[in-house]
């Protein structure tokens, strides 16, 4: 039977984030660069995202680029950081024909000058666009977003402009870079690896996690949809027992 049609659609996680993991192993595995690996990686990313869309995902959530990335040899963060920029002039059409809004979050001013403005410039063009929200997670930490949330929030009380008893899961929430998007409900990491690596920490406190050995740059729209079905299969009890989610 048809994948697609298993998916019962009005069961849709409502945002999904994506580890998207091998780019280097899957080079390796064939003879070639790291650097080859990640240029083999935008297909993933639009079939991951059309078919997020098509299915009514609202909102999904790709790992870019992590804090801990910039620690890699200079020669593969430039070249991330190209294929940022060419990948995001490149996509555009896909963007507006599929109805998707860009959306980053991380510490977006230490991507270099021209990255920030290919970034600003496609969030601008598809900021009307209303089917799904792509964000964009680049040179994202979770622990850098709580230390500026406690920050931000910190600063306020200082200014009067909060009350220290008010403060509550919400101010939390409105304080984090992912402020506007629903609370994550699947979490799929490719390449085998089963870890977080400091991905959205708060925002996956409830999320189902689906892990599968298929590197990023094989992952396709069957894939997707099997991480769907898998998450479709799971009960969500949120602490609650079996018998009072059925009843
Ligand atoms: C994911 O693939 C892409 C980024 C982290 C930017 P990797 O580059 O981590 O590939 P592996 O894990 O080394 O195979
Ligand atoms: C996580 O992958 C970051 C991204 C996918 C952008 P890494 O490959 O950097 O994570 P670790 O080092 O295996 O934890
Ligand atoms: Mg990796």
């Amino acid at each position: 039977m048809d994948k697609k049609l298993r998916i019962d659609l009005q069961r849709v996680p409502k945002h999904v984030a994506i580890i998207m993991d091998g780019n280097g192993r899957w080079a390796k595995g064939k003879g070639m660069s790291r650097v080859f690996g990640h240029r083999n990686a935008l297909t993933a990313v639009r079939e991951s995202v059309e078919t997020a869309a098509q299915i009514g995902v609202e909102a999904i959530t790709l790992y870019a680029f992590s804090t801990e990335n910039w620690k890699r040899p200079k020669l593969e963060v430039d070249a991330l950081m190209s294929l940022l920029i060419n990948s995001l002039k490149k996509e555009l059409p896909t963007f507006q024909k599929n109805g998707v809004a860009v959306n980053a979050i991380g510490n977006i001013e230490n991507l270099p000058q021209k990255a920030q403005k290919a970034l600003s410039d496609v969030i601008l063009q598809t900021k009307t666009n209303t089917t799904i929200i792509l964000t964009l997670a680049l040179s994202y930490g979770s622990r850098e977003e709580i230390v500026n949330a406690i920050k931000n929030i910190s600063k306020k009380v200082v200014n009067k402009e909060l009350n220290l008893e008010e403060i509550d899961e919400k101010t939390i929430n409105n304080h984090l870079y992912t402020f506007n998007l629903p609370e994550v409900d699947l979490m799929i990491r490719t390449s085998g690896e089963h870890r977080i690596s400091n991905f959205l920490l708060w925002q996956m406190a409830y999320a189902e996690l689906y892990f599968t050995d298929i590197l990023w740059p094989d992952f396709r729209k069957e894939h997707f949809y099997d991480a769907i079905i898998d998450y479709q299969n799971r009960e969500r009890r949120f602490g609650k027992t079996s018998e009072q989610i059925t009843e």
